[in-house]
């Protein structure tokens, strides 16, 4: 982040635009993230102009347009360097297949790419294309690739695109992005604060399982519930950030790979057990904040299964407990699991601590719509054997994360 950052909110950003159909949605973009207090500047690839005029731009963003590497009245008055450096954070909304590709190979050969290599700021792109241009195993690869170097990549929707082909590949609306952007700021910051904090997980090694597991039926259905992923991955980012090795194992979630986690994805409950099995080595702290699939299909039907009769029945059987498999190794780490609970929550938590064998369990209280499942906040009652419960009032799970990971350092790790 630069220095002269006034506020959490007062963030820099350059928005780039490259050339496809979806820079019609730039202009509202800048007024999106205006309203949202970021300061924002414009640079636009040639091919974007054919889309959307820099006049329109730069009446939006109230700043002039940056559009030539070789303009020398708009480098006399702020060089592409300085631009570069501006930036907290560059967004390149819509990115092409092939603004892509020309930015995770390093190539600058306009003012937009030159940027990006040139900042380093936190680069997010907004991919928007045709469908089959954004399966091609090139443009997979190229995504994948500037994932691996830390870009954060914010969508794109599915639905009908602009050449009547259907598909994935529209830009993610202005609103959701300033929103995500919104939420990146925030983090941003508190990242930092921690970073700033002792490294107390230092090269401790942690796993942490996250998200649903999805059960198949047939081909088209599966059983699953509504986890999204972000309380376990608010945990391996913090984690990361406290400097631990953490490896996060995770069943299907729309999140991005916290930096420096490694991840492994995964479906079904039995490849989460096989995944924590297989790469649980010397782990010293397990956190448990999947919610897994308590049941399973004892058959999976090769085809799709027919509408014909009025009751369907699908015989379920256990699925393997994976908490209580890693708390039962002779060489067991300190072991965390969560508990999802609408009523009774202490008494149920405790009984799930005692019957797997835990060290801690966070108990969460489900009953309320903006808390604990699919949702941005959460609150705790951290409870161990004695009984003894911290209550950890509503809050972003990026913050209950942090009093959660500090918490098991001060009961277990502090020397
Ligand atoms: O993903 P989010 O949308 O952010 O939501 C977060 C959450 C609500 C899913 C999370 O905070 C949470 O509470 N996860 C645990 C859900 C739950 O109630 O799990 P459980 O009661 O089925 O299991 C208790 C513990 O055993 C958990 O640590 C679970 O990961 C573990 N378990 C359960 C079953 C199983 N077969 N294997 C397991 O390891």
């Amino acid at each position: 982040m630069s220095e002269n950052t006034t506020s959490s909110q007062k963030l820099r950003v350059l928005l780039g635009v490259s050339g496809g159909i979806a820079a019609y949605k730039s202009a509202d973009l800048v007024r999106r993230l205006k309203e949202r207090d970021f300061i924002v500047r414009v640079v636009m690839t040639e091919a974007s102009t054919h889309f959307i005029t820099p006049m329109t731009m730069q009446a939006v963003s109230a700043n002039p347009v940056h559009l030539d590497l070789f303009d020398q009245e708009a480098e006399a008055a702020m060089g592409h360097i300085e631009l570069a450096k501006w930036a907290d954070i560059i967004l390149v909304a819509p990115a092409t297949a092939n603004t892509i590709a020309k930015i995770n190979q390093g190539l600058a050969d306009n003012l937009l790419t030159t940027l990006v290599l040139a900042s380093k700021a936190q680069l997010v792109i907004a991919p928007a294309m045709n469908q089959q241009m954004w399966t091609n195993t090139t443009t997979i690869s190229n995504v994948e690739g500037l994932r691996q170097k830390g870009t954060l990549v914010f969508g794109p929707d599915a639905g009908e695109q602009a050449c009547g082909d259907v598909g994935a590949g529209r830009m993610m609306e202005p609103l959701m992005i300033a929103d995500e952007m919104l939420r990146l700021s925030a983090t941003s910051f508190e990242r930092q604060e921690l970073r700033e904090n002792k490294l107390i997980l230092n090269g401790l090694n942690v796993m942490i399982t996250a998200g649903p597991t999805v059960e198949a039926i047939d081909p088209v259905r599966f059983i699953s519930n509504h986890s999204s992923g972000k309380m376990g991955y608010a945990l391996a980012e913090v984690a990361s950030d406290l400097g631990a090795m953490v490896t996060l194992v995770s069943g299907p979630v729309n999140l991005c790979a916290p930096n420096g986690v490694s991840v492994k994805p995964v479906t079904s409950a039995k490849e989460m057990m096989a995944t924590v099995q297989q790469h649980i080595g010397n782990c010293e702290l397990f956190i448990g904040c999947a919610a897994v699939a308590d049941y399973t299909p004892i058959k999976v039907a090769k085809h799709k299964i027919k509408k014909n009769e009025e009751n369907m029945n699908v015989e379920l059987v256990k699925n393997p407990d994976i908490i209580s498999w890693v708390a039962a190794q002779k060489q067991r780490p300190i072991v965390v699991g969560f508990a999802a609970e609408s009523q009774n929550l202490s008494e149920f938590a405790i009984n799930k601590l005692s019957k797997k064998k835990l060290d801690l369990i966070c108990a969460n209280n489900i009953s309320q719509e903006e808390l604990g499942f699919n949702s941005e906040n959460n609150e705790i009652f951290i409870l161990d054997k004695s009984g003894k419960e911290v209550h950890l009032p509503a809050a972003s799970k990026s913050n209950i994360a942090k009093s959660i990971l500090e918490h098991i350092y001060q009961q277990f790790l502090i020397k």
